[in-house]
């Protein structure tokens, strides 16, 4: 294959790591180009030099075989190459047009012309297949929603290259197919997807090359059509990866949590939760399957007195913790790996050592007579970027620096390895590369071993089944029905997801 655009010998630093180690890569005109590897291989570090983001230290960026300067997001745009972030980043209170045009250049600018811009979001939105209502806010839109006005968004410039990092960590398996199949659509013209993900599937179904990176540097491509999941697992990180844990017969024992006829009602009224009632006991993981928007945020909020609840129970090992604070809560020995990483899991301005420490900081051990014990702090901190190998320069980097699965397992560790009898994992493996997610499913087996009680939200079947061993689907902010974690049960637990009971399910 023809590359269209080449990466020649790039080379990035950043205090105390090589992000880029010499990388030479290419891509092709009318391909979608999988770039993988582990947490902090230099995946968005390097497509954040193709957008103009960073500077290369070293290297050169060629496209259709001249060598181009790309200093800024504008230049990458002039050359044709758009990206999509990591982390989303629309501006909630405005429309999906108001996001759109942005930053973008307008026909007639000065001229604020909204006509012909709703126009132009309509005819792509027509011509790709990426349904948007350009009225709508983005508060009120799903994350698959979302996902859609953030491609609009780039295509909407005019590019013929798109950068997608992990665009998929956060979409239901259904929204994957559809993005995919627009993908495959766009590139039919010539375009090119260079796209960042960890989950094999999607490489292996719909890519046409992949890349891998470990570490900084460059260590292949190949085409998909040679090589098998095995490979491709190994590939990304060097080592063979157990895709199948083992989970022993559950040994539940005393009631840890009760929901008792719950409802929460969003901001119009609506009851996002509805009454819901479930129990999870100590060494039991209860699954909450669904698509996202279910009502999955709302019920963990309410549980972590985030939320008032507007009838029902909450009862924590006996007693009712409806009316207690958050901190109350925590306090009790709840633990919570929340949906956003971002928003409610880190503060990215601080430390790793201090966002460890964020719930902890006035208790024994790490502090002593209102005094913190920092050499108690330093060593635990150290250990857990040990155990969790998360790819840090130390206890003080800035959690905002490091790379997205990094941030995740910072947030997983600290609530797994905090005291606690009940841990609330939501999306637990968001944006994890394989071998981390296995660790994290061994962990959170461990937890269930060890007669912790754990609620699991996931919209990942194979996390569900992995990890469960019963599995509830909220549908609605309701409780469609409950199946075992079994891979017979999975298209009883899909028609469930959709709203469907389980008498429609075909015998
Ligand atoms: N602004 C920055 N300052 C300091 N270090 C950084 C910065 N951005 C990235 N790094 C470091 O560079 C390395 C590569 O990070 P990068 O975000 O490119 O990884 P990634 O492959 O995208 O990982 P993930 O799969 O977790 O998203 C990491 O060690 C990270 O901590
Ligand atoms: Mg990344």
């Amino acid at each position: 294959m023809n590359d269209y655009i080449r990466m020649e010998h790039i080379t990035k630093r950043f205090p105390g790591v090589t992000a880029s180690a010499d990388v030479s890569i290419g891509f092709a005109k009318g391909e979608i180009h999988a770039l993988l590897g582990e947490n902090g291989a230099g995946k968005s570090t390097l497509m954040n030099m193709l957008y103009g983001l960073l500077k290369p230290d070293e290297g050169v960026i060629t496209i259709d075989g001249a060598p181009v300067r790309i200093s800024g997001p504008q230049d990458a745009i002039a050359h044709g190459i758009g990206m999509v972030h990591q982390h989303f980043m629309l501006i909630p209170k405005f429309t999906v047009m108001e996001n759109v045009i942005l930053g973008a250049k307008l026909e007639r600018e000065p001229l604020l012309d909204t006509r012909s811009a709703r126009q132009k979001i309509l005819d792509l939105s027509q011509r790709t297949g990426l349904k948007v209502d350009p009225d709508a806010r983005i508060h009120d839109l799903s994350v698959g929603d979302q996902q859609r006005v953030e491609i609009i968004k780039v295509l909407y410039k005019g590019v013929n290259v798109l950068i997608m990092d992990e665009p998929t960590a956060v979409l239901t398996p259904q929204e994957t197919d559809e993005l995919f199949a627009v993908l495959r659509n766009w590139i039919k013209d010539g375009n090119t997807v260079i796209f960042i993900t960890h989950k094999m599937r999607e490489v292996l179904e719909f890519c046409d090359r992949v890349s891998v990176l470990r570490d900084g540097h460059f260590i292949e491509t190949a085409q998909v059509s040679d090589i098998d999941e095995e490979r491709l697992a190994r590939m990304m990180v060097g080592r063979d990866v157990e895709l199948q844990l083992q989970k022993p017969p559950a040994k539940a024992g005393a009631t840890v949590l009760e929901v008792d006829g719950l409802t929460v009602r969003a901001d119009g009224g609506i009851p996002a939760v509805d009454n819901v009632s479930f129990t999870v006991r100590a060494g039991e993981t209860v699954g909450i399957a669904g698509v996202d928007g279910n009502g999955q945020l709302e019920l963990i909020e309410a549980i972590m007195g985030l939320t008032p609840a507007a009838s029902g129970d909450i009862r924590f090992k006996g007693s009712s913790i409806a009316h207690s604070t958050p901190k109350e809560i925590l306090e009790q020995g709840v633990s919570n790996i929340p949906f956003s990483r971002q928003t409610e899991g880190l503060v990215l301005n601080f430390s790793v050592r201090d966002n460890f420490i964020l719930k902890e900081r006035w208790h024994k051990p790490y502090a002593k007579h209102g005094f913190l014990q920092n050499k108690v702090i330093d060593s635990t901190v150290r250990k857990m970027i040990q155990d969790y190998s998360i790819k840090a320069n130390g206890p003080e980097t800035r959690a905002g620096n490091m790379s997205g699965g990094n941030q995740q397992k910072i947030v997983a560790s600290r609530e797994i390895e905090r005291p606690h009898d009940l841990l609330i994992a939501c999306h637990p493996t968001h944006g994890l590369d394989i071998g981390a997610i296995e660790f994290i499913h061994k962990r959170i087996l461990q937890e269930r071993a060890d007669g912790k009680a754990v609620l699991l939200v996931s919209t990942e079947m194979d996390e569900l089944l992995a990890l469960s061993d019963r599995i509830l689907v909220l549908f609605k902010g309701q409780i469609m029905g409950e199946a075992p974690a079994t891979a017979k049960a999975v298209q009883q637990i899909g028609l469930m997801m959709l709203g469907k009971s389980a008498a429609d399910a075909p015998a």
